[in-house]
């Protein structure tokens, strides 16, 4: 007689739209490669109906739920709890659902870090950091660089007043005069690391860098991903950088993500390789 397999813990991401998501693909990698019995779906989401969403998940048995655009705000509101991570980001793309609760965590950071040092093999501590944006996407971010003490977080963007009250808020964490904002055309020196998180890739736009903001050696990372580089990394290419997309960052994050549900961090780099013969 063979032994009936337990059930598997269902898990989901939420977004909308979502088709388009790899998450399943990449949390059933993981599964494989751990052994572990997890079934991981896409859910769309109501754009006025998350909240309704999640809590029919969890009455359907749900363990947890990646959540993506547009509901990582909505998603704070919906935890009843929130890891430090997930406040210094303001936004939750994790969600746990536990005995004590939802608790609402962000991994996205913590993704792009770990894709920086542990892929790419830059450590950041001691470097001087340029972060391009500061919406969501960059907000998630600085406290993981910050943790690596770089010599520097210079946050650019567009409209000042945004990076000035991000930069603001991290001041104390980086220490003296280690994190400071300005607009592009104000950005002064080369940096080892230069990120960007804006959303002008989305629409093939390059934010206005000067081109002296790549140091030598410098690795230049965009969060977006596609088949084709974006025109900030085209631009960073042509100006001796090494590039990187965020197809690392998305994998990841989803590796933390695994990890905060199951115990156990899988291996990205074959996740990664299968992902990418596939753009
Ligand atoms: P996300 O969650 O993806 O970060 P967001 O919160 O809307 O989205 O933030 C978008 C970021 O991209 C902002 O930093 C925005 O700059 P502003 O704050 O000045 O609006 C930046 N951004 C969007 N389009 C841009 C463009 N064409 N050039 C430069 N920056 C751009």
């Amino acid at each position: 007689m063979t032994a009936t397999p337990a059930p598997a813990d269902r898990y989901c991401v939420f977004g909308n739209p979502i088709a388009h998501s790899k998450s399943p693909d990449i949390h059933a990698a993981y599964a494989a490669q751990t052994g572990h019995a997890v079934q991981y779906e896409k859910r769309l989401a109501p754009v006025d109906g998350f909240a309704a969403a999640v809590h029919a998940f969890i009455a359907e048995g749900g363990k947890g739920a990646n959540v993506t655009v547009p509901f990582k705000l909505e998603a704070v509101k919906v935890a009843n709890a929130l890891t430090i991570r997930a406040q210094a980001a303001g936004a939750v793309n994790t969600l746990h659902f536990t005995e004590d609760g939802i608790i609402g965590d962000n991994t996205d950071g913590a993704g792009l870090v770990a894709d920086i040092v542990g892929n790419a093999g830059m450590q950041i501590g001691g470097r001087r950091v340029l972060l391009l944006g500061a919406g969501g996407a960059a907000r998630g971010v600085v406290l993981p660089i910050l943790e690596h003490r770089p010599a520097q977080l210079v946050i650019a963007n567009r409209t000042v007043a945004t990076a000035q009250a991000l930069a603001d808020q991290f001041a104390a964490l980086g220490g003296d005069g280690v994190v400071s904002a300005c607009g592009y055309l104000e950005i002064d020196g080369a940096f080892d690391l230069v990120i960007n998180a804006t959303a002008a890739s989305l629409t093939a736009e390059l934010p206005p860098v000067p081109a002296t903001v790549f140091a030598p050696g410098a690795l230049a990372l965009d969060m977006m991903y596609g088949k084709e580089p974006t025109v900030f990394l085209q631009f960073a290419a042509s100006h001796g950088a090494a590039v990187r997309d965020g197809l690392g960052m998305l994998v990841e994050q989803a590796a933390e993500a695994f990890a905060v549900w199951r115990g156990v961090h899988p291996d990205t780099a074959p996740v990664l390789q299968s992902l990418r013969a596939q753009l």
